[in-house]
């Protein structure tokens, strides 16, 4: 593979580290966009390898004075984007009755707006690419009610993006796709205290097990791979698709009890 130049939002933990790894290991360059410095020092600290191998820039995908620094700054250093992921997201929990209007705000803020508006910025730069690719990294929780209504309707939301921005960028040759994961296991509900401790979030993870007939909860690399396959040319004509990668979960047959 040529050597491409890809920007990742939310690299420093979790499912985007895991792809910004994978995109370095294949020879590529790689900025990360996130908000705090401490989830950049715990990532480099678990990825050592990755210190001056990928950019890891602080920035917050919600602020477009910010998302405007991350253009300038890469149109400088590199002058193209070959690959968007959006990658970034947040996770709250309740219902219409129990979540804050803050909360919800926050929510679509941070996992609907913040796509749109990154996806805005990075345009110039995807267009000079002459092929590029975008992933929105949603969920299963966009395609069926789950826990949280703030999060299901921020995916539900970026699912649509996925399929308009296929239709409205498909004439510049910029293909975008939507990823929905299952559970994944990421300090996502730890770092968003969506559970109270460790053993809550262990619990958590063996309560929903049995669900997913291919019988674990996922890694990072489950949902890597198909995004660095979508990111590559091996992906030319998949464009606006909403691919699930969830071991199972969402054909889980509500007729028979788990196995
Ligand atoms: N883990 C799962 O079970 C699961 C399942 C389905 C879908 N997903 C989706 O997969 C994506 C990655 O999740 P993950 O589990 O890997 O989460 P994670 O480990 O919590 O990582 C989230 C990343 O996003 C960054 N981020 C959050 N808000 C941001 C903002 N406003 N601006 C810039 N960066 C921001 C975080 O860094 P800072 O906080 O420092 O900004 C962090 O780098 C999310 O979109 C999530 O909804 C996860």
């Amino acid at each position: 593979m040529d050597k491409k130049v890809y920007l990742i939002s939310g690299g420093s933990s979790g499912i985007g580290l895991t792809i910004v790894n994978d995109l370095v290991s294949a020879g590529h360059g790689v900025v990360s966009i996130s908000r705090s410095e401490s989830k950049i020092a715990r990532a480099l600290r678990e990825m050592p390898h990755l210190e001056g191998k990928a950019e890891f820039i602080t920035s917050n995908i919600s602020s477009e004075p910010d998302l405007s620094a991350v253009y300038r700054h890469i149109l400088d250093k590199y002058g193209v984007v070959h690959g968007l992921v959006n990658n970034a997201g947040i996770l709250t929990k309740g219902t219409i009755e129990t979540i804050s209007t803050d909360d919800w705000r926050y929510t679509l803020d941070v996992n609907l707006t913040g796509p749109y508006i990154l996806t805005r910025a990075m345009l110039p730069l995807l267009k000079k690419a002459d092929g590029a690719s975008i992933v929105n990294i949603s969920s299963v929780a966009g395609l069926k009610p789950g826990t949280s209504v703030a999060y299901s309707v921020s995916k539900a939301g970026l699912d649509m993006l996925t399929r308009f921005l296929a239709g409205d960028l498909g004439p510049y040759n910029i293909r975008v796709n939507s990823v929905n994961p299952g559970l994944v296991r990421t300090p996502i509900h730890l770092d968003n205290r969506v559970v109270e401790d460790r053993d809550a979030y262990e619990a958590m993870l063996e309560k929903a097990r049995p669900r997913y007939p291919i019988g674990r909860i996922g890694n990072p690399g489950d949902i890597s791979g198909l995004v660095v396959f979508l990111l590559s040319d091996k992906a030319s004509w998949i464009t606006g698709s909403i691919i699930t990668a969830d071991g199972g979960v969402m054909v889980e047959n509500d007729l028979i009890p788990p196995k």
